[in-house]
């Protein structure tokens, strides 16, 4: 059988320089786990703009229903801001999303006990999280039509619409069920049905599939009230699953619970491919950061978690992602930190590269 293939798409910002530190743990899982990928690489959002015109190239596009698995770094900055709509950079990520159908977005939300003190809340509200929000990917309101700005009764309106079939509210909710399974067996569904025919609708979906896993306990919540729940009480939950739009908002919410956004990994999931692998990109919760990139600062855990959850999802190796987890666990218990997570002055920053370098030779040490 011939290796599994990665398609690398860094994007912009501090992509470029996290994915670098991403590229020397796959040489390491090549090199000294016999785990050798066929490794291309391409262009995504502004990097792809400025060479292409536009943030995604049909060609790109075509090599990432290809392989099997996308790797990405980061996508947007303030020198696309003025471009129009149709071609800003999240277009790209977006078209990537759609077109791969990946309607399952995995963040984990887990807080690393060297951390604990770095989230906003206290160290008792956070010490041991470990959340799994599901979010919907590929529709509501995100890709809803109607959509756009006209002009009505002699002013401008901006229309989006919030859409859900139930077999798309069924798939995701199947997936986030299947990982309840495997976790600790509890889930919790947010929308807002109180207002939102679309959440009345998913919640009846999400009963519905329930009766398949009876094992596992079903709840109900608000949207908003999900939203202060997560800061008041984070730990009563263990999957979350949620709609496109909630799911960006709750993920960023439990992010920040972690105590840092340099540190989230995240999956997007479609139906499985020819091989069985599902169709798959994995890519940081985290942004571009153009305020800190190309100075060597930014803090590559979040794409080396990401591929991680790319050896366990798609490539069947659980194992050896939990290696990868455990070294980036040693490295932060060792002290090794970026400047996001630099709490004390007179401590000595590492280097995005000193970071990755870091976590190889803790990958070394776990052999
Ligand atoms: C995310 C981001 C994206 C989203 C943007 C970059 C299009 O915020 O992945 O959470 O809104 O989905
Ligand atoms: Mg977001």
């Amino acid at each position: 059988m011939s290796n599994p293939s990665l398609l690398i798409l860094a994007g912009d910002g501090i992509g470029p320089e996290v994915m670098a530190e991403v590229k020397k743990i796959i040489d390491w899982f090549g090199d000294r786990r016999g785990l050798v990928f066929e490794v291309e690489e391409g262009l995504v959002g502004g990097a792809a703009h400025d060479a292409h015109g536009v943030p995604l190239t049909d060609e790109t596009m075509a090599r990432a229903q290809a392989v099997d698995a996308v790797l990405l770094g980061a996508v947007g900055g303030p020198a696309y801001d003025d471009l129009d709509f149709s071609v800003k950079p999240e277009r790209g990520l977006l078209r990537l999303r759609k077109e791969m159908d990946l309607f399952a977005n995995l963040r984990p939300a887990q807080c690393f006990d060297a951390l604990a003190d770095f989230s906003s809340l206290k160290r008792e509200v956070v010490a041991g999280l470990d959340i799994m929000i599901v979010r919907e990917l590929t529709s509501g309101i995100y890709f809803g039509e109607p959509r756009g700005i006209f002009e009505e009764g002699g002013e401008r309106v901006g229309l989006n619409t919030q859409r859900y079939t139930e077999s798309e509210i069924a798939r995701v909710a199947r997936a986030a069920f299947e990982l309840a399974m495997k976790r600790d067996k509890r889930l919790c569904s947010m929308e807002k049905a109180n207002v939102m025919e679309s959440g009345i609708l998913w919640r009846e979906v999400v009963n519905e599939v329930a009766a398949d896993y009876p094992e596992v306990e079903v709840s109900h919540m608000y949207a908003d009230n999900g939203g202060m729940q997560l800061v008041r009480a984070p730990r009563q939950f263990d999957v979350i699953v949620t709609d496109n739009l909630f799911g960006d908002l709750l993920s960023d919410v439990a992010a920040m619970l972690t105590g840092s956004l340099g540190m989230l990994p995240s999956a997007s999931l479609g139906a499985p491919m020819a091989n069985g692998r599902p169709r798959a990109l994995y890519e940081p919760v985290h942004g571009s950061a153009p305020d800190i990139a190309g100075q060597g600062k930014a803090n590559p855990i979040a794409c080396i978690l990401s591929f991680a959850m790319a050896l366990r999802y798609s490539f069947d190796a659980g194992a050896e992602a939990g290696r990868l987890e455990r070294a980036v666990e040693k490295v932060l218990a060792d002290g090794v930190r970026t400047p996001d997570l630099m709490q004390a002055e007179g401590e000595a920053p590492a280097s995005t590269s000193e970071m990755g370098d870091a976590i190889v030779a803790a990958l070394e040490a776990s052999l």
